[in-house]
């Protein structure tokens, strides 16, 4: 069994891509006094750049790739949670994870696993958010830290940032200034979380 440091919360983040959001959530739990701290990064593609930002942060860091799993999400589902097992793991956070779960997983961590997804929810649930809020002429954009349940960013919201939207903005203009506060958002989230956490 890993060892663990009371009173800190063992948390895996599971990413698919530049690992931003991953990357405050490692650096937010290597402070003193966290509440946390990022035992594991499992990402479902080898080509995701935050692999990399964790491994130089002293994470372990793995790829679990989806694709020779095929149409067995299962398959590779078991393989992940057999991870996060292995690492003693309490807390899920999906950063930038981009593949649907099954039933299955999310059952597995009912009420320990979080999502962070780049609009105010319930608004723009899914892709394209940022295109989707600009097309609806949206004053405010933001960002919102949930507890995963089985419908896509449908589970209780923790907490919710707010950007105005400007008239020049652009998706990927939002998109860059709602994933600022993406970074102070998950940390402070996470944190809240994991002190309150039975
Ligand atoms: C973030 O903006 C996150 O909210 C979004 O992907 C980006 C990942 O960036 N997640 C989703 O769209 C999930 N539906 P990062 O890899 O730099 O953290």
């Amino acid at each position: 069994m890993p060892i663990r440091i009371p009173g800190r919360r063992r948390v895996a983040v599971l990413i698919s891509g530049a690992g931003s959001n991953m990357a405050t959530l490692i650096a937010t739990g290597q402070a003193p006094d966290a509440a946390f701290e990022v035992v594991l990064v499992i990402s479902n593609t080898p080509d995701a750049g935050g692999l990399a930002i964790a491994d130089a942060a002293g994470v372990p860091a793995l790829t679990i790739d989806h694709r020779p799993y095929g149409r067995d999400r299962a398959a590779h589902e078991q393989a992940i949670d057999a991870m996060l097992n292995e690492h003693g793991v309490e807390v899920v956070a999906l950063a930038g994870y981009m593949r649907l779960l099954t039933p299955w997983l999310v059952g597995r961590w009912a009420g320990r696993m979080l999502n962070i997804h780049p609009s105010l929810l319930p608004l723009y649930p899914g892709l394209d958010t940022h295109a989707r809020a600009l097309a609806a002429g949206d004053a405010e954009a933001g960002c919102t830290v949930h507890i995963v349940t089985e419908g896509v960013d449908e589970g209780p919201p923790l907490g919710q940032a707010r950007v105005p939207v400007r008239e020049d903005d652009t998706p990927e203009t939002l998109a860059d200034r709602v994933r600022i506060a993406e970074h102070a958002l998950y940390p402070a989230v996470l944190s809240n979380f994991c002190r309150t956490l039975h």
